[in-house]
C-alpha cells in the first residue's frame, strides 16, 4: 500500500469541480447509501469477473472511490500483481485507504459508518489521488492487464480525452470494463431510472447527505449519457475492439452494463 501524500488534495477537473466536491463531501455517507441499493456490489463483482483475467494482473481501478470496486477486484483476483484505486476525490481516496488497509487509524465519524467487513484478500493494492483524464500523471502509468471504470466515464469532463488516454495504458489485447448507467436507447430504461431516481434514490440520498445538487446531477447525468449503441460507437472510434455490453440483473437490467472493450494486440 502507498501512503497518500501527508494532504492529499482533490482534483478538480475543468467544469465538473463541484462533483468532485460533493463526493469529498459525501465520503463517509456512500457505502452506507450504496448498500441499500439491491445488487450494486454484486454488478461490481459481474463487471470484475467479466475482465477475465490471469493470475499476476495488474489492474487499475479508475474512479475508485470508497474502493467499493476495487474489493470487487481484490475478491476476484486475490492473486492480482497489483490493483491501483485512482480517484479525483481526496475524501473518497482516504475512506478507501482506511476501510481496506488493516490497521490504519480512522478518522474520526467515519469509523461507524464502515458497513462492510475488511477483505479477506491481501492483494497489493494502492491509492493515489488523480485525474481519470490524466492517469498517467498522478503515477498509475501501466500498462495494466486489465482496468475497471466503474461510474467514472459519465463524470469525466470529456469523455474522449480520458478514452484516448486510457488506451495507451492497457497492454496489447487488454481488457477494459466502463461499469455504467447508459438508459437513452430505451424508453423503458429512461421510464425506469427517471422513476427510481427520484422516487428512491434523490429522497434517501438527500435525506442522508443534505446535499441536493448531488443527486440532481446524478439522475442528469444518467439521462445526458450515451446510449448503448453511441458509447460502442465512441469506443470503436478511439480504437478500442472486441466491444461487447453485457446486462446487469433487478431493477438495474436495461439500465446498468457492462461495457467491455480491449486495446487491440498490435
Ligand atoms: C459514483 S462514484 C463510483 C465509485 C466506485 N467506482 C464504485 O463503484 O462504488 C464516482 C467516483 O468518480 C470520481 N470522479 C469523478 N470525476 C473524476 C475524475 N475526473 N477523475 C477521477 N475520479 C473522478 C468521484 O470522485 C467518485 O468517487
Amino acid at each position: 500500500m502507498t501512503a497518500p501524500q501527508a494532504t492529499p488534495t482533490s482534483v478538480h477537473p475543468d467544469g465538473k469541480a463541484e462533483v468532485i466536491d460533493d463526493f469529498d463531501a459525501i465520503a463517509g455517507r456512500y457505502d452506507l447509501l450504496t448498500r441499500m441499493n439491491p445488487g450494486y456490489l454484486q454488478h461490481l463483482r459481474w463487471s470484475a469477473e467479466r475482465l477475465r483475467l490471469a493470475p499476476g494482473a495488474r489492474i487499475l481501478d479508475l474512479c475508485c472511490g470508497t474502493g467499493l470496486s476495487t474489493r470487487a477486484l481484490m475478491a476476484t483476483y486475490p492473486d492480482a500483481q497489483e490493483i491501483t484505486g485512482l480517484d479525483a476525490s481526496a475524501g473518497m481516496i482516504r475512506f478507501a485507504m482506511d476501510t481496506l488497509t488493516p490497521g490504519t487509524p480512522r478518522p474520526r465519524g467515519l469509523a461507524r459508518l464502515t458497513t462492510l467487513p475488511a477483505p479477506k484478500t491481501r492483494a497489493n493494492v494502492r491509492f493515489v489521488v488523480g485525474d481519470a483524464m490524466d492517469p498517467a500523471a498522478a503515477g498509475a502509468t501501466g500498462p495494466f492487464d486489465g482496468i475497471l471504470m466503474a461510474y467514472g466515464i459519465r463524470n469525466v469532463p470529456n469523455a474522449d480525452h480520458c478514452l484516448a488516454a486510457l488506451l495507451p495504458l492497457l497492454a496489447p489485447g487488454a481488457p477494459i470494463c466502463f461499469h455504467e448507467y447508459s438508459v437513452a436507447d430505451s424508453k423503458v430504461a429512461k421510464a425506469v431510472w427517471n422513476a427510481v431516481s427520484l422516487s428512491v434514490i434523490a429522497p434517501l440520498g438527500i435525506a442522508a447527505t443534505r446535499n441536493v445538487r448531488m443527486w440532481n446531477y446524478l439522475r442528469e447525468s444518467v439521462n445526458r449519457m450515451d446510449g448503448v449503441s453511441a458509447f460502442e460507437r465512441r469506443l470503436a472510434a478511439h480504437g478500442f475492439t472486441d466491444i461487447e455490453t453485457l446486462p446487469m440483473s433487478g431493477w438495474q437490467r436495461g439500465i446498468v452494463h457492462s461495457f467491455i472493450a480491449r486495446r487491440p494486440r498490435s
